[in-house]
Formats: C-alpha cells, structure tokens, sequence
C-alpha cells in the first residue's frame, strides 16, 4: 500500500523530469530584426532533438501557419498560400524557410514550431520579430542658406529624405563632428515627419541654425553634412561646404575683394612678398637718408 502511494508521488515527478530532459531548450528561431522590402530572407530554427525524430516543424506569421515540414510524408513539405507570402521551396527545409521579394506587408511576428517524434510528441515554439523596411527612393537632399558668411553671421541648413517606411533618421554633421543637441552655436529643431497617407511612406525634414563662430572655419571651409539612415539597414549622406566670407584682416594694398580659401594662400604669399617690399622700401629710404 505505502509502495502504491509512493509510486503515485514519484510518476508525476518522474514525467516531468522526462520531458525536462527531452525539452527542446536549446531551440533557437534566427529572424532578421530588419529586412528592406524585395530582399529575399532565410528564417532558421535550430533545435536539438536528442536522439528523437523530427515529426514536423511548421512555420507562422501573426499565428497564420504558411510552411510546414513533415519528414514521413510524401512530399515533406507543404507551403500554404498567405498573402505576399513568397516560399522558395527549393531553399526551405527542416531549419529554414526562404521567403522571395519581402515586402512591408510582411513584417510580423514569425514563429517556428518543432514537435518530436513518438513517444511523447513534445512541442516547443518560438518566435521572433521581423521588419521590413522600404528604402527612400532617392538621396537626402540638403539646402544651405547662405553658403559663403561673415563669422558671426547666421546659416540655415534643412535636409529632406523623402518617404520611407519607418520615417528615415537625419544626423547633422558640422566638419565631421555630430550636432547633438542644441548649444549656443547651433539650434536644432525638431524632427518633423510627414505622412503619405496614399504610399503609407513618411519622409523627413530637419533644420539646424548656426551662428557661425571662428572655430567653425577649417582653413576658410565649414562642412555640413546630412546623413539619412534606417536602423542599420540603410544609410547616406549629402555633404556641402559653407566659406568664410569675411572681409580679411591682414592687409592687402589695392584688395578688397573677398577671399576663399584659395585666394588665402595666395594673400599669405603676396603678404610675404609684401613684407619683402616694405624692408626694401625702408633700406631704399635708409640709403638715402644717409648720403
Ligand atoms: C564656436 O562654435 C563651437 C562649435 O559649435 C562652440 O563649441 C563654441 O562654444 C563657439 N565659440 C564661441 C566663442 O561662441
Ligand atoms: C532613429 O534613431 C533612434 C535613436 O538613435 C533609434 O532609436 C531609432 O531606431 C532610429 N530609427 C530609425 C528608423 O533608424
Ligand atoms: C613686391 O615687389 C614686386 C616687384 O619688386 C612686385 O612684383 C610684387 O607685386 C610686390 N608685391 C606686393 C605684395 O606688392
């Protein structure tokens, strides 16, 4: 009688550290976070059965199954239609299911579901999110406002990368330096997004103000560049250059023309020879004084 009792006691214990055993922990689903839409993407689902066979592995979006894989039947495989849904058959199998030209419809929750074999038929699911992306169609486009200033003077930059889905990110760069936030220099707005409501595509704009400074000036040229990215799907930039247009304070008889950066050099070296020319003016005038 206390056998029978025991017994009792110890099955159920028995079963579940059976199935413990016999789990399918080590199971592994590989969806990619981000696809960009015609991309052709392999969904995997690594399991390990320990010694059982493999009796299906049947493949979901949001809970609507479109692959399965049957080892004892004839043929194995079987891809239900699901709209947009694309099965390249001759790359799908036991772990993975190839899906042709993805499109935005299809981002999801996906789910590989792998049961074993007789005796205890044991089921694990997993499941993971996938986001299909679609690109902008064309560059960022950048508008700089005045392009050539005085230091002190003000500069309106604005980017635009046209509809995308997600809405693209814009980064500013000012000489390779990223503007983070807004500083005494430079103002930046807010991101504003707008919505195709037709294309369900958004695009971006941004718009920064710099009250340019000395500092901003690399030999006479600030650079401005707009990057454009999508997670780390996608990314591009456009880049443009602002001059120094201040009227120079070194001295050059008979120039008031404004400089750039390659009149500057030239200055320098006029500047030099200029300097040569004053010293033999004052040798010239010191001869003569002295006779
Ligand atoms: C000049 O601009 C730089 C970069 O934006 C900024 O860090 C610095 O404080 C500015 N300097 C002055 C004197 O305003
Ligand atoms: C935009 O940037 C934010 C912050 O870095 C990030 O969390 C988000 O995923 C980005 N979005 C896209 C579409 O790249
Ligand atoms: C210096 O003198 C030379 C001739 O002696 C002349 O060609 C040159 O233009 C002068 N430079 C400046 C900056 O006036």
């Amino acid at each position: 009688m206390i056998f029978q009792q025991l017994l009792k006691l110890i099955v159920p214990v028995l079963l579940i550290f059976l199935r413990e055993s016999l789990s399918l922990k080590s199971m592994i689903i590989r969806v990619p976070e981000v696809a960009k839409s015609g991309d052709t993407v392999t969904l995997s689902c690594e399991y390990d059965l320990e010694q059982v066979a493999l009796y299906s592995i049947k493949w979901y979006r949001n809970d609507e199954e479109f692959y399965r894989f049957v080892p004892k039947e004839s043929p194995p495989f079987r891809a239900f239609p699901l709209k947009y849904v694309n099965v390249d058959i001759s790359r799908s199998g036991p772990n993975d299911v190839t899906l042709r030209g993805v499109r935005r419809e299809l981002s999801g929750n996906y789910k590989c579901e792998v049961s074993a074999d007789a005796p205890l038929f044991h089921t694990e699911i997993q499941g993971a999110h996938m986001l299909v992306a679609e690109l902008p169609s064309t560059n960022p486009v950048m508008n700089i406002e005045p392009n050539k200033v005085e230091i002190g003077k003000k500069i309106k930059a604005r980017c635009y990368s046209p509809g995308s889905d997600p809405a693209a990110n814009l980064t500013w760069y000012i000489n390779d330096e990223e503007v983070k936030r807004y500083s005494e220099s430079v103002k930046k707005f807010p991101l504003e997004i707008e919505l195709d409501q037709a294309l369900g595509l958004q695009s971006s704009r941004s718009r920064i103000e710099i009250t340019t400074n000395r500092s901003h000036f690399v030999m006479g040229v600030m650079t401005i560049r707009c990057e454009a990215s999508i997670y780390t799907l996608w990314r591009l930039s456009v880049e443009e250059i602002v001059r120094d247009d201040s009227p120079q304070l070194a001295p050059v008889l008979g120039s008031t023309s404004s400089q750039s950066h390659t009149e500057e050099v030239i200055d320098s070296s006029n500047s030099n020879s200029l300097c040569k020319n004053i010293s033999l003016i004052f040798l010239t005038l010191l001869l003569i004084t002295l006779r």
